[in-house]
Protein backbone atom coordinates (compact mmCIF):
# COMPACT_ATOMS: atom_id res chain seq x y z
CA UNK A 1 0.00 0.00 0.00
CA UNK A 2 3.09 1.68 0.05
CA UNK A 3 1.93 4.17 -2.88
CA UNK A 4 -1.42 4.89 -1.57
CA UNK A 5 0.25 6.27 1.71
CA UNK A 6 -1.37 9.99 2.64
CA UNK A 7 -4.45 9.94 0.49
CA UNK A 8 -7.54 11.14 1.36
CA UNK A 9 -10.91 8.36 1.57
CA UNK A 10 -14.02 9.05 0.07
CA UNK A 11 -17.19 6.69 0.81
CA UNK A 12 -20.33 5.85 -0.66
CA UNK A 13 -23.19 3.44 -1.14
CA UNK A 14 -21.94 2.93 -4.82
CA UNK A 15 -20.95 5.65 -7.66
CA UNK A 16 -22.84 8.60 -6.34
CA UNK A 17 -19.41 9.86 -4.74
CA UNK A 18 -17.84 10.14 -7.96
CA UNK A 19 -18.58 13.61 -9.09
CA UNK A 20 -17.72 14.94 -5.65
CA UNK A 21 -14.46 12.77 -5.90
CA UNK A 22 -13.83 14.79 -9.39
CA UNK A 23 -14.75 17.96 -7.74
CA UNK A 24 -12.16 17.27 -5.24
CA UNK A 25 -9.23 16.20 -7.26
CA UNK A 26 -9.69 19.20 -9.70
CA UNK A 27 -9.31 21.38 -6.07
CA UNK A 28 -6.29 19.58 -4.84
CA UNK A 29 -4.77 17.99 -7.79
CA UNK A 30 -1.53 16.95 -5.85
CA UNK A 31 -3.50 14.51 -3.73
CA UNK A 32 -4.12 11.24 -3.79
CA UNK A 33 -7.53 9.14 -3.49
CA UNK A 34 -8.73 6.28 -2.47
CA UNK A 35 -12.43 5.84 -3.32
CA UNK A 36 -14.84 2.81 -1.94
CA UNK A 37 -18.28 2.08 -3.28
CA UNK A 38 -20.56 -0.25 -1.81
CA UNK A 39 -22.49 -1.11 -4.72
CA UNK A 40 -23.09 -4.64 -3.61
CA UNK A 41 -24.77 -3.57 -1.15
CA UNK A 42 -26.87 -0.10 -2.55
CA UNK A 43 -28.78 1.54 -2.19
CA UNK A 44 -28.82 2.05 1.64
CA UNK A 45 -31.30 4.82 1.32
CA UNK A 46 -34.19 2.64 2.30
CA UNK A 47 -32.48 1.02 4.93
CA UNK A 48 -32.42 1.39 8.95
CA UNK A 49 -30.33 4.21 10.45
CA UNK A 50 -28.68 0.68 12.95
CA UNK A 51 -28.01 -1.00 9.13
CA UNK A 52 -26.84 1.95 8.04
CA UNK A 53 -24.39 2.33 10.70
CA UNK A 54 -23.42 -1.45 10.19
CA UNK A 55 -22.58 -1.19 6.77
CA UNK A 56 -20.66 2.10 7.26
CA UNK A 57 -18.35 0.93 9.98
CA UNK A 58 -17.43 -1.81 7.80
CA UNK A 59 -16.87 0.37 5.50
CA UNK A 60 -14.38 2.42 7.61
CA UNK A 61 -12.95 -1.03 9.10
CA UNK A 62 -11.50 -1.57 5.48
CA UNK A 63 -10.46 2.20 4.82
CA UNK A 64 -8.45 2.75 7.59
CA UNK A 65 -6.56 0.10 6.57
CA UNK A 66 -4.84 3.03 3.98
CA UNK A 67 -3.14 5.19 5.32
CA UNK A 68 -5.67 8.09 5.50
CA UNK A 69 -5.01 11.97 6.33
CA UNK A 70 -8.92 12.51 5.89
CA UNK A 71 -11.91 11.40 4.58
CA UNK A 72 -14.76 12.29 2.81
CA UNK A 73 -18.77 10.35 3.59
CA UNK A 74 -19.75 11.71 0.21
CA UNK A 75 -23.11 10.52 1.02
CA UNK A 76 -25.85 12.24 2.40
CA UNK A 77 -27.45 9.10 4.05
CA UNK A 78 -24.38 8.14 5.57
CA UNK A 79 -23.61 11.33 7.08
CA UNK A 80 -27.17 11.82 8.38
CA UNK A 81 -26.90 8.74 10.23
CA UNK A 82 -23.07 8.34 11.03
CA UNK A 83 -20.97 11.04 10.78
CA UNK A 84 -20.82 11.84 14.88
CA UNK A 85 -19.77 8.10 15.57
CA UNK A 86 -17.47 8.19 12.45
CA UNK A 87 -15.46 11.47 14.12
CA UNK A 88 -15.73 9.64 17.50
CA UNK A 89 -13.93 6.92 16.00
CA UNK A 90 -10.92 8.33 13.88
CA UNK A 91 -8.35 11.21 14.69
CA UNK A 92 -8.06 12.34 10.90
CA UNK A 93 -10.78 14.58 10.02
CA UNK A 94 -14.33 13.60 8.18
CA UNK A 95 -16.31 16.05 6.12
CA UNK A 96 -19.68 15.01 5.05
CA UNK A 97 -22.07 16.19 2.99
CA UNK A 98 -25.73 17.72 3.43
CA UNK A 99 -28.70 18.89 1.36
CA UNK A 100 -27.83 22.04 0.16
CA UNK A 101 -31.21 23.68 1.63
CA UNK A 102 -29.16 26.83 2.65
CA UNK A 103 -28.92 28.50 -0.71
CA UNK A 104 -31.84 27.22 -2.49
CA UNK A 105 -34.33 28.47 0.82
CA UNK A 106 -32.48 31.79 0.25
CA UNK A 107 -33.71 32.59 -2.87
CA UNK A 108 -37.56 31.90 -0.97
CA UNK A 109 -40.15 30.69 -3.42
CA UNK A 110 -41.02 26.81 -2.91
CA UNK A 111 -38.13 24.90 -2.85
CA UNK A 112 -38.30 20.57 -3.46
CA UNK A 113 -36.05 18.83 -1.08
CA UNK A 114 -35.15 15.32 -2.34
CA UNK A 115 -33.47 12.72 -0.18
CA UNK A 116 -33.69 9.11 0.65
CA UNK A 117 -35.98 8.43 2.84
CA UNK A 118 -33.07 7.39 5.88
CA UNK A 119 -31.82 10.91 5.41
CA UNK A 120 -35.17 12.36 5.55
CA UNK A 121 -35.94 10.56 8.76
CA UNK A 122 -32.87 11.72 10.48
CA UNK A 123 -32.78 14.68 13.16
CA UNK A 124 -29.82 16.50 11.23
CA UNK A 125 -32.13 16.62 8.28
CA UNK A 126 -35.09 18.16 10.28
CA UNK A 127 -32.56 20.40 12.10
CA UNK A 128 -31.64 21.74 8.51
CA UNK A 129 -35.41 22.03 7.72
CA UNK A 130 -36.63 24.12 10.87
CA UNK A 131 -33.35 26.01 10.62
CA UNK A 132 -34.47 27.48 6.58
CA UNK A 133 -38.12 26.88 7.02
CA UNK A 134 -38.96 30.70 7.52
CA UNK A 135 -36.91 31.68 4.01
CA UNK A 136 -39.00 29.38 1.80
CA UNK A 137 -41.63 27.18 1.42
CA UNK A 138 -39.84 23.65 1.87
CA UNK A 139 -41.41 20.34 0.93
CA UNK A 140 -39.25 17.49 1.65
CA UNK A 141 -39.27 14.38 -0.74
CA UNK A 142 -37.88 11.04 -0.91
CA UNK A 143 -38.05 9.31 -4.58
CA UNK A 144 -38.29 5.17 -3.17
CA UNK A 145 -36.49 4.13 -6.27
CA UNK A 146 -34.25 6.79 -7.97
CA UNK A 147 -30.69 6.39 -6.32
CA UNK A 148 -30.90 2.32 -6.64
CA UNK A 149 -32.26 3.07 -10.44
CA UNK A 150 -29.29 5.06 -10.81
CA UNK A 151 -26.94 3.11 -9.86
CA UNK A 152 -28.31 0.08 -11.55
CA UNK A 153 -28.72 2.05 -14.46
CA UNK A 154 -25.45 4.22 -14.68
CA UNK A 155 -24.15 3.29 -17.92
CA UNK A 156 -27.11 4.24 -19.69
CA UNK A 157 -29.43 7.33 -17.87
CA UNK A 158 -31.22 7.36 -20.68
CA UNK A 159 -33.27 4.97 -19.47
CA UNK A 160 -34.76 6.48 -16.33
CA UNK A 161 -37.92 7.20 -16.90
CA UNK A 162 -38.23 10.76 -14.24
CA UNK A 163 -41.81 11.16 -14.82
CA UNK A 164 -42.49 7.49 -12.85
CA UNK A 165 -39.58 8.69 -10.81
CA UNK A 166 -39.79 12.38 -9.34
CA UNK A 167 -42.85 13.93 -7.84
CA UNK A 168 -45.10 16.49 -9.69
CA UNK A 169 -45.02 19.54 -8.37
CA UNK A 170 -44.50 22.93 -9.23
CA UNK A 171 -41.45 24.58 -7.66
CA UNK A 172 -38.87 27.64 -7.74
CA UNK A 173 -35.39 25.41 -7.07
CA UNK A 174 -34.92 21.67 -6.52
CA UNK A 175 -32.17 20.67 -3.81
CA UNK A 176 -30.64 17.14 -4.76
CA UNK A 177 -29.83 15.78 -1.28
CA UNK A 178 -28.82 12.42 -2.25
CA UNK A 179 -25.29 12.29 -4.49
CA UNK A 180 -26.57 9.82 -7.04
CA UNK A 181 -29.15 12.36 -7.83
CA UNK A 182 -26.46 14.60 -9.16
CA UNK A 183 -25.76 11.81 -12.46
CA UNK A 184 -29.05 13.36 -13.87
CA UNK A 185 -29.24 17.05 -12.42
CA UNK A 186 -29.71 18.42 -16.08
CA UNK A 187 -32.71 16.27 -16.47
CA UNK A 188 -33.90 16.84 -13.08
CA UNK A 189 -33.72 20.88 -13.85
CA UNK A 190 -35.02 20.55 -17.40
CA UNK A 191 -37.91 18.70 -15.58
CA UNK A 192 -39.21 21.04 -13.56
CA UNK A 193 -37.78 24.28 -15.65
CA UNK A 194 -35.68 25.66 -12.34
CA UNK A 195 -32.22 25.27 -10.97
CA UNK A 196 -31.24 22.07 -9.00
CA UNK A 197 -28.94 23.08 -6.24
CA UNK A 198 -25.85 20.22 -4.59
CA UNK A 199 -23.38 20.26 -1.90
CA UNK A 200 -20.68 19.31 -4.20
CA UNK A 201 -18.75 22.83 -4.15
CA UNK A 202 -19.84 23.72 -0.75
CA UNK A 203 -18.09 20.22 0.43
CA UNK A 204 -14.79 20.62 -2.31
CA UNK A 205 -13.78 23.97 -0.85
CA UNK A 206 -14.73 22.58 2.50
CA UNK A 207 -11.93 19.63 1.55
CA UNK A 208 -9.47 21.73 0.39
CA UNK A 209 -9.84 24.34 3.68
CA UNK A 210 -9.06 21.38 5.49
CA UNK A 211 -5.97 19.82 3.83
CA UNK A 212 -4.96 23.27 3.89
CA UNK A 213 -4.75 23.69 7.18
CA UNK A 214 -3.10 20.25 8.16
CA UNK A 215 -0.67 20.75 5.66
CA UNK A 216 0.24 24.53 7.31
CA UNK A 217 0.11 21.89 11.04
CA UNK A 218 -2.58 24.31 12.08
CA UNK A 219 -4.98 21.02 12.06
CA UNK A 220 -5.61 19.32 15.53
CA UNK A 221 -6.42 16.14 14.83
CA UNK A 222 -5.02 14.89 11.73
CA UNK A 223 -2.77 11.87 13.36
CA UNK A 224 -3.38 8.83 10.96
CA UNK A 225 -4.05 6.34 13.90
CA UNK A 226 -7.43 5.38 15.06
CA UNK A 227 -8.39 7.14 18.44
CA UNK A 228 -9.50 4.22 20.02
CA UNK A 229 -8.93 0.46 20.09
CA UNK A 230 -10.67 -0.73 16.99
CA UNK A 231 -13.81 -2.79 18.52
CA UNK A 232 -16.23 -2.89 16.22
CA UNK A 233 -14.14 -1.59 13.19
CA UNK A 234 -11.57 -4.41 13.47
CA UNK A 235 -11.20 -7.78 11.71
CA UNK A 236 -13.93 -9.62 10.16
CA UNK A 237 -16.04 -6.68 9.19
CA UNK A 238 -13.49 -5.21 7.21
CA UNK A 239 -11.93 -8.73 5.75
CA UNK A 240 -15.92 -9.46 4.44
CA UNK A 241 -14.95 -6.52 2.45
CA UNK A 242 -12.06 -7.12 1.39
CA UNK A 243 -13.29 -10.19 -0.02
CA UNK A 244 -15.59 -9.22 -2.46
CA UNK A 245 -14.05 -5.91 -3.25
CA UNK A 246 -12.39 -5.61 -6.78
CA UNK A 247 -9.54 -2.56 -7.05
CA UNK A 248 -8.70 -0.63 -9.94
CA UNK A 249 -6.20 2.36 -10.31
CA UNK A 250 -6.55 5.41 -12.36
CA UNK A 251 -4.19 7.75 -13.41
CA UNK A 252 -5.76 11.26 -13.63
CA UNK A 253 -4.81 14.04 -16.11
CA UNK A 254 -1.91 15.19 -14.02
CA UNK A 255 -0.51 11.54 -13.78
CA UNK A 256 -1.93 11.36 -9.67
CA UNK A 257 -3.16 8.23 -8.69
CA UNK A 258 -6.87 7.42 -7.48
CA UNK A 259 -7.59 3.72 -6.32
CA UNK A 260 -11.02 2.68 -6.87
CA UNK A 261 -12.39 -0.10 -4.90
CA UNK A 262 -15.97 -1.01 -5.74
CA UNK A 263 -17.72 -4.07 -3.23
CA UNK A 264 -19.27 -6.60 -5.37
CA UNK A 265 -19.47 -7.68 -8.86
CA UNK A 266 -20.12 -4.43 -10.46
CA UNK A 267 -17.01 -2.95 -10.34
CA UNK A 268 -16.25 -3.45 -13.78
CA UNK A 269 -18.80 -1.61 -15.20
CA UNK A 270 -18.65 1.27 -12.52
CA UNK A 271 -14.45 1.37 -13.29
CA UNK A 272 -15.67 2.65 -16.86
CA UNK A 273 -18.25 4.98 -15.35
CA UNK A 274 -15.08 6.20 -13.13
CA UNK A 275 -12.88 6.82 -16.01
CA UNK A 276 -15.09 8.43 -18.01
CA UNK A 277 -15.63 10.68 -15.28
CA UNK A 278 -11.84 11.76 -15.14
N1 LIG B 1 -25.63 8.54 -2.45
C1 LIG B 1 -26.30 8.46 -1.23
C2 LIG B 1 -26.79 9.77 -0.67
O1 LIG B 1 -26.17 10.75 -0.94
C3 LIG B 1 -27.17 7.30 -0.91
C4 LIG B 1 -28.02 6.70 -1.97
C5 LIG B 1 -28.49 5.34 -1.52
O2 LIG B 1 -27.65 4.45 -1.39
O3 LIG B 1 -29.70 5.20 -1.29
O4 LIG B 1 -27.74 9.84 0.06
Amino acid sequence: MDDDRDCIAFFDSGIGGLTLLRECAANLPDEKFVYLGDNARAPYGNKSAEEIKTLTAQAFAYLARFPLKAAVVACNTVTADCIGFLRERFSFPILGVEPAVKPAAKRGGTVLVLSTAATASSARFQALLDRWSGAARLIPYSPTSLAGEIEKNISDLSRLDLSVLLPKVQCDAVVLGCTHYIFVKKRIEDFYGCRAYDGNAGTAARLAATVGAASAGRAKNFARKEKISKGNFAGKSADLISKNTNKCSILRKNGKKTVVLFVGESAEKNKSVFESLF
